[in-house]
């Protein structure tokens, strides 16, 4: 399917499936924007996906935030421990290194982790980031605590020319779709071989489900990154 149609999806607030390319982890995502996130979202990506449910927001948003990246905050703790520091020392198999920040569960949730309580702290989280210059900072702050169990992603400042990884692939869809962007991502596993699913398989469970598949290389030729 197209673009056109992954974006009108994901403005309905349905699923797109992302893949980020054979160079790279070779993992289709399943999709959603954090504004439309219900609990059946949640059921969908855990049993379907069955990867880590995330929450992918854009830079300017974490930076209002105050959110820094989970290896910088491990690295400087290696003034406490130099442990820290030798865990935070290299890049993944496949050069990036993690867009992981901390994680976080809504004050009104119970333990975090049900359908319930991480369709509620993604959609709360979502209107802190719509709302962002208008109480969203001191909402933040208020109403979640941390650790909890959406970890947030921080996408890279200039998206696609800074990074090519499922979390600005997907907040970059959310601002051609002019949505929020904050965007709910889970990566599909496949439970026969106990690897990522096959981007053939991804296929046969996109159009069965008559979910648009995107792949990375149609959403660089849009960004016109090299
Ligand atoms: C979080 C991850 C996933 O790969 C997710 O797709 C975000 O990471 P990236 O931007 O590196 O693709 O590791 O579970
Ligand atoms: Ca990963
Ligand atoms: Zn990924």
């Amino acid at each position: 399917m197209s673009l056109t149609e992954a974006i009108a999806a994901l403005k309905a607030g349905k699923f797109v499936l992302v893949h980020d390319g054979k160079g790279r982890e070779n993992e289709i995502d399943m999709v959603v924007a954090a504004e439309y996130v219900k609990p059946h979202h949640i059921v969908t990506m855990r049993k379907d996906a069955g990867g880590l449910v995330c929450l992918a927001i854009a830079n300017n948003i974490t930076t209002k935030l105050g959110l820094v990246y989970m290896h910088d905050m491990i690295a400087s703790m290696g003034k406490v421990n130099p442990v820290f520091s030798k865990l935070t020392e290299g890049r993944a198999a496949y050069g990036d290194k993690p867009s992981f920040s901390i994680s976080v569960n809504h004050r009104s949730t119970y333990t975090g982790i049900t359908d319930h309580d991480r369709a509620l702290t993604i959609s709360k989280m979502a209107q802190v980031c719509k709302k962002i210059d208008d109480g969203g900072v001191d909402d933040f702050a208020k109403n979640f605590r941390a650790p909890g169990h959406v970890p947030i992603l921080i996408a890279s400042k200039r998206l696609l020319q800074d990074r090519m990884g499922h979390t600005e692939l997907c907040v970059y869809m959310m601002q051609l779709a002019g949505l929020t962007p904050a965007v709910a991502l889970c990566e599909m596993m496949d439970s026969d071989t106990h690897k990522a699913l096959s981007i053939e398989d991804a296929q046969e469970y996109a159009d069965k489900f008559n979910i648009p598949l995107i792949d990375a290389s149609e959403l660089k030729a849009h960004a016109k990154v090299a």
